[in-house]
Formats: structure tokens, sequence, C-alpha cells
């Protein structure tokens, strides 16, 4: 393959990226916009492998095949629950090649730092401290993600606890790695490069990054995901630079920014500062939660009941949660959804913009089980409605429909704005004990007087009420 088609070949795949993110960003053309991505992936790997400069291609390939056997494995396996464990993995194996990527290109340059019989740098001037300034900010930006996504892996997963980590003068010690990392910075250029000080600010970035989203609060971990998304995506970026590959370099610039611009998303729906995020270390800040105060009596309900609440109701709203997706009772939910629909009932979702446990997860589910697209609403255009409602069905819902979140100053979702189903007549509560959700705080709403609790597997109990139907 000459140069000449390589580089037409990145631009190709350029364009396609772009064009699968377009797509990506509304559900009916989000498998457009797959197929897309796959397309411009495949056509930079094959330009990439066959490019002239290119060597060693039979380890490629048999890296590649390992690496995929398993990724296909992982990918067939992988629960749609477990997705944002999966992304936080991969995210740290992007971490993981910019830093090792960032040693590679310096030990290149720099022989003799490595063993004493180097040929010395090949760079001078400008250039060289250019190509010093890449390695040291690579490997940083890639450090940071490395450990930042394995604890995001850790606490998603439940190996970590979700409670935030809460080190004295955590924000000081953030500032004194980020100032220490600029000081070895200066010194590492002026000196033309040393080991020494790139090994030394390796360590700081990987104890930084650890700690960046170790004291962040479990609630907050949507954010923490998209932040690690945005930076993984400048590590590729970075990786780019110092390989010279431009194609790496759109990408991972493409990859940054989509999810920087989804973190600023996120912090918008959890009503949290962008900044803050992006300095780490926000969530809960120790404040008393009134979260184990006596909350009063719930009552329970059964399948018949609601059946026959939701045959005499005219309007119907359902705000689904991650049990719902624990469950799968997306499918029996579209199929009340069509029966409810025949008899003249209206039937619509409200949508948290962090129901689930990754971004968009309901709206996936939802889609897979065919439920019509325009009776699904995002949260800001159906608050308003639930005064409104005669019954709203919460199913496997909790943090984002906690009242607590606007009433409760001292609580760790306080300020996160929320699906305001207790205006509703009457309230469903879809669950299977009276367990609190991700944020580990309790729903007051389960135990107002227009609540009443279904207890028991959803998609158990969406069938069931199904069949009274
Ligand atoms: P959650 O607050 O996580 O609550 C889910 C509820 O579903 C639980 O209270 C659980 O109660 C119930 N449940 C679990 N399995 C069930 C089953 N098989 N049948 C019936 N109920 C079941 O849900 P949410 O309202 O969707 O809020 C999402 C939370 O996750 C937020 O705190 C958010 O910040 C966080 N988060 C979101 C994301 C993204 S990007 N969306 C990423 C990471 C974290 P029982 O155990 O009593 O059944």
């Amino acid at each position: 393959m000459s140069q000449g088609l390589v580089t037409a070949a990145y631009i190709i795949a350029a364009v396609l990226f772009i064009f699968s993110l377009a797509g990506l960003s509304k559900q009916e053309t989000a498998k457009h916009g797959n197929l897309f991505g796959i397309t411009g992936m495949a056509i930079a790997l094959l330009a990439t492998i066959f490019n002239p400069d290119t060597s060693g291609v039979a380890w490629i390939i048999v890296a590649m095949v390992i690496g995929g056997a398993i990724g296909v494995r992982l990918a067939l396996k992988v629960e749609m629950t477990e997705m944002p464990e999966l992304v936080a993995v991969l995210h740290s194996f992007v971490g993981m090649a910019a830093v090792l990527v960032g040693f590679n290109s310096f030990i290149d340059l720099h022989p003799e730092q490595v063993s004493q019989v180097g040929v010395g740098a090949h760079m001078t001037g400008a250039m060289l401290n250019i190509h010093l300034v890449e390695v040291f900010l690579g490997i940083f930006i890639g450090a940071v993600t490395f450990t930042g996504s394995i604890v995001a892996f850790g606490k998603l997963r439940g190996l970590i606890s979700s409670k935030p980590l809460m080190l004295p003068h955590r924000h000081k010690l953030n500032l004194i790695a980020v100032l220490v990392s600029l000081g070895l910075l200066v010194y590492f250029v002026q000196t033309g490069g040393t080991m020494p000080a790139l090994l030394l600010m390796t360590l700081i970035a990987f104890a930084f990054g650890w700690h960046l989203v170790a004291s962040i609060g479990g609630a907050d971990m949507p954010v923490v995901v998209s932040m690690l998304n945005s930076y993984s995506g400048w590590a590729a970026a970075a990786a780019g630079f110092m390989l010279s590959n431009d194609l790496l370099i759109v990408t991972g610039a493409l990859v940054g920014s989509s999810g920087a611009i989804l973190s600023y998303i996120m912090c918008k729906a959890m009503n949290r500062s962008f900044i803050s995020v992006i300095a780490g270390g926000f969530g809960t800040d120790g404040v008393a939660s009134s979260s184990d105060q006596e909350m009063g009596e719930y009552r329970e309900t059964n399948a018949e009941d609601v059946a026959d609440m939701l045959k005499n109701a005219t309007s119907v709203i359902i705000t689904p949660g991650y049990g719902m997706a624990v469950a799968q009772a997306q499918y029996p939910v579209a199929e009340i959804t069509q029966k409810l629909r025949d008899r003249g009932v209206k039937v619509r979702f409200g949508i948290h913009p962090v129901a689930g446990r990754l971004p968009g997860h309901m709206n996936v589910l939802l889609a897979e089980a065919k439920v019509p697209y325009d009776i699904v609403l995002e949260m800001d255009e159906i608050n308003e409605d639930f005064s409104d409602t005669d019954v709203v069905l919460v199913i496997g819902a909790n943090d984002t429909v906690n009242p607590a979140a606007m009433e409760d100053p001292g609580s760790p979702i306080a300020g996160m704005p929320v699906l305001e189903v207790w205006k509703a007549q009457n309230v469903i509560g879809f669950k299977r004990s009276m367990n609190t959700g991700y944020a580990g705080v309790q729903n007051p709403l389960f135990f107002k007087d227009n609540t009443q609790m279904l207890f028991g597997d959803a998609k158990a109990s969406v069938e069931a009420i199904l069949k009274a139907l």
C-alpha cells in the first residue's frame, strides 16, 4: 500500500467516525452510526497494518487474533447491566496503551537512558522539546486514565466501596500532584529528557488517577465513566502525536471531546459542577444525611389491584430504572403498554438521564422491546405532567425518583433533578424489597400515602399484571 493510499484511507476513516458519532446521537439512526464506526475502524486497521512504514506485521496479526478472541468472548458474555464495568476496563486499556507508547517512544529517542550503549537523541531544538512534552503529557494522561478506570471498574462491580474516599486535605493533595508534575515537566524538557523524572511523574499520575476517582461517591459514577471516556480519548490523541499518526490524533480528539460533552450533559442532569468533576472529589462532603431516619409505614398491593387501577386510568406514566434492566422486564412492559393503549389509556415513559447504569440504558432496552419512540420522553419533557397523571409505575427505579434529592439538603443526591412521580394520584413501586438504590439512600417516595409497593422481581410482577389485564 502506498503512503498516499494510506493517507486517503485515514481521511475516509476519519469521516466515517464523524458520521458514526452523528448517527449515534439519535436512536433511529444508532444502528447506522455503529456500522459507520465499524467500517471506519476496519479501514483504519487495514491501512495501518499495510502501511509501508509498518514492520512486524505477523506479530500484529497474532496480537490482534488473541485480543479479538478475548474481546468477542467478553462481548458475548457480558450482561447489559455490566456494560459500564466493561467500558471502564476498556478505558484502562487505552490509558495503559498511552503509557506504554510514551515510554516506548522515549526509549526509541533516548536509548542511552536505558542501556549505556545508546546512540543518543536523533532530534534537536524545538522538535525535541515538542516531542518531550508529547511524551510527558501522553504518559501523564494515560496513567491517570489507567488507575482512574481501574477504580471506576472496582466501584461499579462492587469490589471497592462506592463511598467517597475522604482523605484529609484531598483537594490540596490533588493540587500538589498537578504542581509537582508540572515542575517535573519543566525539568524533563530542560534536561533533554531523563528517565527518573518520567518514572516519578508516572507514579504520581497513577496515584492521582486513583485518588481522583476514589474520592467520588457512588451516585456520581455516571459522570466519572463519561469523564474517563473523555480522558481515554485525550490519551489516545497524545499517543497519536507521539507516533505521528494523524488518524489516531483525530479519533482521540473525537472521543475526548464527545466524552467531555457527555460529561457536561451528565453534570447538568445531576446538577453537579463540571469543573468540580474535572478536578475530582466532589459528591458528598460528609454532610449528615437523613437517610436513616424513620420513614414511617409503607403499603403493599398486588398485581390484580394494580391491573384494576390501570384499567380505570386515563393516563399512565412508566418510569423505568436499573431494576427493569436486571429483571429484563422490558418485554412484558412493552406488552402492557400496547394493551393499555389499545384500551385508549394514554401511556408514556419518563426517562431520567442517569437511570440504569449507562447513558441511554433505558432507551436501549425499550427500543429493543419495540416501544414506540414517540411515547418515550426525557425527564424535562414529562416532569410537569405528573400532577395530571392517574398512575405512575416506578419499575425498578429508586434514586432517579427520590424526592430527598429535592427536599433533603443533607442527602448524598441533594440537588440532583429527579422525576417528580409523587405528584401523581397513585404511584406503584416495583421492587423486591425495601433496599436502597445505587446511592445507598432510603427513598421517602415508597412511604408516601399515594404510593403502594408491589414486591417481587419486576418481570414476574409485570407479567402477573398482564395476565390480570
Ligand atoms: P437504582 O437507584 O440503582 O435502584 C434500582 C432499584 O431496582 C433498586 O432499589 C432495587 O431494589 C430494584 N431492583 C433491582 N433488581 C430488581 C428486580 N429484579 N426486580 C425489581 N426491582 C429490582 O436505579 P435508578 O433509579 O435507575 O438509578 C440509577 C442509579 O445508578 C443512580 O444513582 C445513578 O447515579 C447510578 N448510576 C448511573 C449510571 C448511568 S450512566 N446511568 C452509571 C453508574 C451509576 P430491590 O433490591 O429492593 O429490588
